[in-house]
């Protein structure tokens, strides 16, 4: 472990550390998040990189250029990843990527290499989602695939909007929207990350390469039924959501083993929430994701039907709505194999490739910009949570195989 990697992590530790779970709260346009945003653009400043905050939230910091528009077309080499946690996250889920980009700069300056192409760090907002219901806010809003329209209608759970919440951190709302000028400014965006499985561990390698992410999404599924004393009311007469919503998630773990594909609901929200009252309504938050698109509809189509002949049942109503979406990401193959070549020649031996059901910001770049990622050995196979791991070696080779990659992509 590098002495500046390992500063910095010290330096980002305690923010937004919850100190009873040990895990990071850092959602989008709080307090820890501001702190995390200080953090970075302390990190540009104190390597004299260019500072820049884009129209989304997204900082940059440039080596090379003054921001985006000294940049020929295709010509910068980006790494990064974002700051932001799930509720009581774990420490490296973002941050390991922002870091070792830091960390892999200070290593190529102590190489003395002389980097031919622009090199940027970027830290995506709101990556996570955690807050607004709607993952990679900040890459969506940059590529066009979240409209500023849909962005301002976000709300977190006290119904703060998403405008609100920037204008109190002291951002302005309004200037969000695409960004193509500053993506086509990028020839390669390459994201390195805590891996979120086991992978690596079973393989016995530090460090690999993604293939491809998962096609994965969020439905929001609303059980109506009629509030009612617990003590007093017959179960004949009762309209309880509750039992459709416990019927459902029953029925989401029995697609998702059929299809050989992931189902959770992790979120759920109950009104009045009285431990004497029948709910009123139950809405419970679905996550899933498949190995192919058709697996992904038929586990989804096999989840609504069961609700939804569940909720009739229980004389309840059901809605479903289709939250966010990120299609099947197969990353380029050009730049994928350029990522195993200079591996490969750099001494390492061969760096496994391997998929991931995880979204990421390289993912909805993927569709706008080459990207490509690198994967660092989690000896717990954990995430979103405070266990997930990353032993001070690994993280010492991801550093050194970005290092690598960034010299390889931006040294002509
Ligand atoms: C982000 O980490 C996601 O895969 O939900
Ligand atoms: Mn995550
Ligand atoms: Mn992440």
């Amino acid at each position: 472990m590098t002495a500046s990697f390992h500063e910095m992590w010290q330096e980002l530790r305690p923010i937004g550390r919850n100190s009873s779970s040990g895990g990071y709260r850092r959602y989008a346009w709080t307090g820890a998040d501001a702190d995390c945003r200080a953090w970075f653009k302390a990190q540009a400043e104190a390597r004299g990189l260019a500072y820049e905050l884009d129209r989304n939230g997204n900082q940059w910091a440039w080596l090379g250029a003054t921001g985006y528009q000294d940049v020929a077309p295709g010509d910068a080499v980006v790494t990064g990843s974002h700051l932001d946690s799930v509720p009581d996250g774990g420490a490296f889920d973002g941050p390991l990527g922002v870091v070792s980009s830091f960390a892999a700069l200070d290593e190529l300056r102590g190489r003395g290499t002389e980097l031919d192409k622009p090199l940027a760090i970027v830290n995506f907002g709101d990556e996570e989602g955690a807050r607004f219901g709607l993952a990679c806010v900040g890459s969506r809003l940059a590529a066009g695939a979240l409209t500023t329209e849909a962005a301002h209608q976000l709300r977190d759970g006290d119904g703060t909007t998403l405008p609100q919440a920037m204008e109190r951190a002291g951002y302005d709302p309004e200037a969000i929207g695409p960004d193509p000028e500053r993506l086509a400014r990028i020839g390669a965006f390459v994201e390195l990350h805590v891996e979120q499985g086991r992978a690596l561990d079973l393989s016995g390698d530090p460090v690999g390469i993604a293939s491809a992410i998962w096609p994965h999404g969020r439905w929001r599924f609303d059980f109506h039924g009629e509030a009612n004393h617990a003590g007093t009311t017959r179960l004949e007469d009762r309209r309880d959501p509750m039992l459709s919503y416990a019927a459902t998630v029953l029925a989401a773990r029995e697609q998702a083993r059929l299809a050989g594909a992931l189902a959770t609901f992790g979120k759920i929200s109950v009104e009045p929430n009285g431990v004497n009252a029948i709910p009123s309504l139950v809405r419970g938050w679905l996550d899933s994701r498949a190995p192919d698109q058709d697996t992904l509809d038929t586990v989804i189509n096999g989840i609504e039907r069961a609700a939804a002949e569940r909720a009739a049942r229980d004389g309840v109503d059901l809605t479903v709505v289709r939250e966010s979406f990120t299609p099947v990401v197969e990353f380029q193959h050009a730049l994928r194999d350029e990522l195993s070549a200079i591996l490969a020649k750099t001494g390492e031996r061969t760096v496994p490739v391997l998929g991931t059901g995880a979204g990421h910001d390289a993912g909805i770049l993927s569709g706008t910009i080459p990207t490509a990622m690198l994967f660092v050995r989690n000896p717990t196979g954990i995430s979103h949570s405070p266990a997930e791991a990353a032993n001070e070696d690994d993280c010492a080779a991801g550093v050194t195989a970005l290092a690598d990659v960034l010299e390889g992509l931006a040294c002509h």
